[in-house]
C-alpha cells in the first residue's frame, strides 16, 4: 500500500519537474539564451523522479498481483480494460516516456549550444505529453484513480 501511495504522489513531482523543464526549454528558445545550470537542474530532477517512479511501478507490478495476471495469459489481460490499461498501456507508455527522458538528457548534453533548448523541448516535451496521456486521471472510465491517495 505504501508503494501505491508513493507512486500516486510522485506523479505530482514528475509533472512539476516536467513542466519546469519544458518551460525552461521554451524560454531558452524565445530569449535565445545559452543553456544554463537551471536548465540542467530541471531536466536532471525530471530524470531522477522518473527513475524513482519506474522503480515503484515495477515493484507494484510484482507485488500487487499484476504479474500473476500476466503469467495467467496476455489473452485474458487484453480482454479486461483495467488489466489492459495498467499492464499494457500505462506500463509501456510510461517506460517509453522514461526512455525519452534518458535519451533527452544525453542528446542535450551532446548537442551544439544553439540546439540544446530545441532538443530539450522536443524530447522532454514528448515525454511529458505521454505521461499526461497515460496517467489514470480521476474520472477516466474504468481506470480512473484518486488525485491523491491517502490509504
Ligand atoms: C511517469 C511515470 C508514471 C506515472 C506518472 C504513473 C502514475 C500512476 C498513477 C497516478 C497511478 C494510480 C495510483 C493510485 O491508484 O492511486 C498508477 C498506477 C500504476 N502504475 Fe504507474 N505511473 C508511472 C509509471 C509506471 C511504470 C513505468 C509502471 C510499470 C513498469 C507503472 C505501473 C503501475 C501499476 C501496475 C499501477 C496500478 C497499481 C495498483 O493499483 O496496484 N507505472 N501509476
Amino acid at each position: 500500500m505504501t508503494t501505491l501511495i508513493l507512486h500516486s504522489a510522485l506523479r505530482w513531482l514528475i509533472l512539476i519537474a516536467g513542466f519546469w523543464t519544458v518551460i525552461n526549454a521554451i524560454s531558452g528558445i524565445s530569449q535565445k539564451r545559452t543553456f544554463s545550470a537551471n536548465d540542467n537542474k530541471s531536466s536532471l530532477f525530471f530524470m531522477i523522479v522518473c527513475d524513482l517512479q519506474l522503480l515503484l511501478g515495477l515493484i507494484l507490478v510484482f507485488t500487487n498481483g499484476w504479474f500473476d495476471k500476466i503469467k495467467a495469459g496476455m489473452g485474458d489481460v487484453m480482454k479486461d480494460p483495467v488489466n489492459r490499461f495498467f499492464i499494457v498501456e500505462h506500463g509501456i507508455m510510461m517506460i517509453l516516456a522514461w526512455v525519452l527522458v534518458h535519451v533527452g538528457r544525453s542528446a542535450v548534453k551532446k548537442a551544439a549550444p544553439e540546439k540544446k533548448h530545441k532538443k530539450m523541448l522536443l524530447l522532454f516535451g514528448i515525454a511529458l505529453f505521454l505521461i499526461l496521456l497515460s496517467i489514470p486521471w480521476t474520472g477516466r472510465p474504468n481506470v480512473g484513480r484518486p488525485m491523491m491517495r491517502w490509504f
